[in-house]
């Protein structure tokens, strides 16, 4: 029995229709080299999506981050963070902060996943708020679109209706903003009223919420959800200016953006946010281990470091020696490979060679920084005319993913908004290989287009991982 039958007999994939993996063939990926991954029939893809926003340095580094794993095995393969520390987890974490201290982020608490990290930033404020006799404040205020995680506090958080429905009531009480969607947003067209409307609707939310009773403020720096969208100016102080005005502690996560993706180790810091908590994972190890984390001011930490009050939270493998030894490797590769530089020096490039697509009718607007991008497909470019579910569901499933598989690039195809193209390469690629994407998204947006106009429709060859819903959030912004 070859790995693709095998894949469908005892495994429950995530997010994924297993039906229609099965008749896609049901792909395995067997092996990554440098920015591609190779499948189970031994066909090559550029790893357009670094796996899922996590694989920073490509499949190229595996030598001497599995010889640091295996010095970490042979010296110490498991202790908790629990009550004790162990060495790995006191590197890492002085790693961490001193990246992170510009922001004036001082302390650290490990999780395995983005998931775990933000519902325990949450659990953290509900228990600092206690700590300073605010026990009342409890809710949240997040955005539309954004994905937070899928445990059921994050997933509280995440804004997306397709993943809530199946679970609501919500664990904890939310209310969900706008996101920085300007191309479909009544004044996004000035970036200065764009921010001004955006602030009003977040100030008249935590009005309407009680501000007296809101815990946090959680948004991405340059949210995911809904294709790459980069905040306007101003947006970050403001939501800042909002949160010391209200007492709320503003949080960014940045289980995407951190380490590298935007060409900063934080985006945080560019955006001039100043978090009270920054929450991370993928590229904190770029794949090659499960970790993410809370980093956190001094201010949020004191009640449980001299406040005399205990974080009653806590994982098993939180701060693993393993992960974490693996992190603190990674981020040296990062410094020494100067990974963060070719993101910056490349991504003007690359942001040239996307917004060129325009030139495709179906391209209405191409958004992002650094590796980070998202191409918003339309009907009618003057209009904005946006698909039905099922026009999306065929444009991406029927048409754009086999084109894409054909053409040899993993990106992501998601109607969960409108129909986007996203892209995030790993950070490590060079201009040859963001020049090879562009061509090929221009190649595969140009056949969908002939098929949607009516012109010779070319065959469908398979069917990418892509992501759907029945119940797209047109228009939430
Ligand atoms: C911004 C953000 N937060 C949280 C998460 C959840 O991370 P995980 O899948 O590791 O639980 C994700 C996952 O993609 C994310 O993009």
């Amino acid at each position: 029995m070859g790995a693709s039958e095998r894949a469908h007999q005892h495994l429950l994939l995530n997010f994924t229709d297993m039906g229609e993996y099965a008749a896609s063939g049901s792909r395995v990926i067997v092996r990554g080299d440098g920015c591609e991954v190779i499948d189970s029939d031994g066909r090559r893809y550029i790893d357009g999506l670094s796996g899922l926003f996590c694989s920073n340095l490509g499949h190229a580094y595996g030598d001497e981050i599995g010889a640091a794993a295996h010095r970490q095995l042979a010296t110490l393969p498991f202790a908790p963070t629990w009550s004790l520390a162990h060495p790995p987890a006191i590197e890492l974490a002085d790693l961490l902060v001193e990246r992170a201290a510009p922001l004036g982020m001082q302390r650290v608490f490990f999780a395995n996943s983005g998931s775990e990290a933000v519902e325990s930033a949450y659990k953290l404020i509900r228990q600092w708020h206690e700590a300073n006799g605010e026990p009342q404040r409890t809710k949240a205020i997040a955005r539309r679109l954004a994905y937070h995680g899928t445990t059921l506090g994050a997933l509280s958080f995440t804004g997306l209706e397709s993943c809530r429905s199946p679970f609501e009531p919500m664990a904890v009480s939310t209310s969900h903003l706008s996101p920085t969607y300007a191309y479909r947003h009544r004044a996004g067209e000035d970036p200065e009223d764009f921010t001004a409307a955006l602030l009003e609707e977040a100030e008249d939310a935590i009005t309407f919420a009680g501000p007296e009773r809101v815990a946090m403020l959680i948004a991405e720096p340059v949210q995911n959800g809904g294709g790459a969208f980069v905040p306007p100016p101003g947006y970050w102080s403001g939501l800042r200016a909002l949160c010391d005005r209200y007492g709320i502690v503003l949080v960014a996560d940045e289980t995407i953006t951190a380490y590298g993706r935007v060409g900063e180790w934080f985006a945080s810091s560019i955006f001039d946010g100043r978090p009270d908590i920054i929450t991370f994972a993928k590229g904190v190890t770029a794949g090659h281990a499960p970790l993410g984390g809370v980093l956190m001011t001094e201010r949020m930490a004191a009640p449980f470091i001299t406040g005399g009050h205990t974080f009653m939270h806590g994982h098993t493998w939180s701060g693993h020696p393993l992960a974490t030894a693996i992190a603190s490797t990674v981020l040296r590769i990062y410094e020494r490979e100067q990974v963060f530089e070719n993101v910056r020096d490349l991504a003007p490039r690359f942001a040239a060679g996307l917004q060129e697509l325009r030139r495709i009718p179906l391209v209405g607007d191409v958004r992002g920084m650094g590796f980070f991008w998202a191409l918003e497909l339309v009907k009618d470019r003057e209009t904005k005319g946006a698909f039905s579910s099922d026009e999306a569901d065929w444009l991406l499933r029927q048409e754009l993913s086999g084109h894409m598989d054909e053409l040899g690039l993993l990106c992501r195809l998601d109607d969960r908004g409108e129909p986007v193209i996203q892209l995030s390469p790993p950070l490590v690629s060079d201009a040859a290989l963001l020049d090879r994407i562009v061509d090929i998204v221009g190649t595969a947006t140009e056949r969908a287009w002939h098929a949607w106009s009516g012109e010779a429709a070319p065959s469908s060859v398979g069917v990418l991982p892509t992501i759907r819903s029945r119940n797209p959030e047109a228009g939430a912004a």
